[in-house]
């Protein structure tokens, strides 16, 4: 694994728990980064994190980003227009497998349009609408990495075990926007890495439910897969654009 430093200006959408915080945390202990965007939804808040920012002297500049709506994404790409300095490495890691009144399917009998279109909505519409925000933003030649964590099973060439039909096909549909997106930026952002990073199954809010049949020793900490994901974009640069990778850094088939 290359052992590149990471940038100074970093992004983490999704920073207020589970593996979004975990690498906001990692981001801001790092060494090298000098200031962390991190984003929440209304309502939340990131005054946890202002004690660690401020011992490690790094400037945390949280964010509210309503990436549902378009006044929310406008609003974004303002405020990344304005920033000091543009940035060089931005991780999508805001994503849901449940939510109130919606759990993966077992059988296609299961599966409801309502939750179909939401679980489409939050897992592949919005991290492309956040990068057409930060794509907005960014000066074409400025190098920079964009990450959005998408998950093994949204691979259709991997898929032995059916199932989750929703969750699934949303992270396939990413990883689509993903490659696509990272055709269309090679003349455009000639030095922009645009990639889906599978982070291995975590303990968090959205694996709990379904950790029993996950392999002793396979379930890893929030904080073991964030210094992972960070290994992955440190060893990226544009010509690994377009790719879909394993936390290991290894490739996953589409
Ligand atoms: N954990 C795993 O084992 C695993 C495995 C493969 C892939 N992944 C992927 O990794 C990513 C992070 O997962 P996680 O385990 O950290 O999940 P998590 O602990 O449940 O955290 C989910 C994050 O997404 C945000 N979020 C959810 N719905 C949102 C919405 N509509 N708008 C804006 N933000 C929203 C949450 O914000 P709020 O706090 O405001 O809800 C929270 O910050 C997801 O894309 C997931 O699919 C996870």
């Amino acid at each position: 694994m290359a052992a590149a430093t990471l940038p100074e200006t970093c992004l983490v959408v999704g920073a207020n728990r589970g593996i979004g915080l975990a690498l906001t945390t990692a981001l801001l202990e790092d060494g090298d980064v000098k200031r962390v965007i991190a984003t929440h939804r209304p309502g939340g808040d990131l005054v946890h994190l202002d004690e660690l920012a401020t011992h490690y002297g790094v400037k945390l500049i949280p964010q509210v980003l309503n990436f549902e709506q378009n006044d929310g994404l406008e609003n974004f790409t303002k405020f990344l227009s304005n920033l000091e300095k543009p940035v060089d490495l931005a991780i999508h890691a805001a994503g849901i497998l449940h939510e109130d009144g919606i759990e993966p399917e077992k059988s296609f009998s299961q599966c409801k349009t309502e939750n179909l279109r939401r679980i489409f909505e939050v897992n592949s519409i919005g991290p492309l609408m956040v990068a057409q925000a930060l794509l907005k933003a960014q000066p074409r030649k400025h190098p920079f990495t964009f990450a959005a964590l998408s998950a093994m099973v949204g691979s259709i060439g991997d898929n032995r075990l059916g199932g989750w039909y929703g969750y699934r096909a949303s992270k396939s549909a990413l990883n689509q926007f993903i490659k696509t997106l990272s055709i269309e930026c090679r003349n455009r952002y000639p030095y922009a890495s645009i990639v889906a990073i599978h982070p291995g199954t975590t303990d968090t809010d959205l694996s709990r439910p379904f950790q029993r049949g996950v392999k002793p020793g396979k379930l890893y900490t929030p904080d073991q897969t964030a210094a992972r994901i960070l290994s992955v974009v440190r060893s990226v640069d544009q010509n690994q654009s377009g790719q879909f990778f394993n936390w290991d850094a290894s490739q996953i088939p589409w």
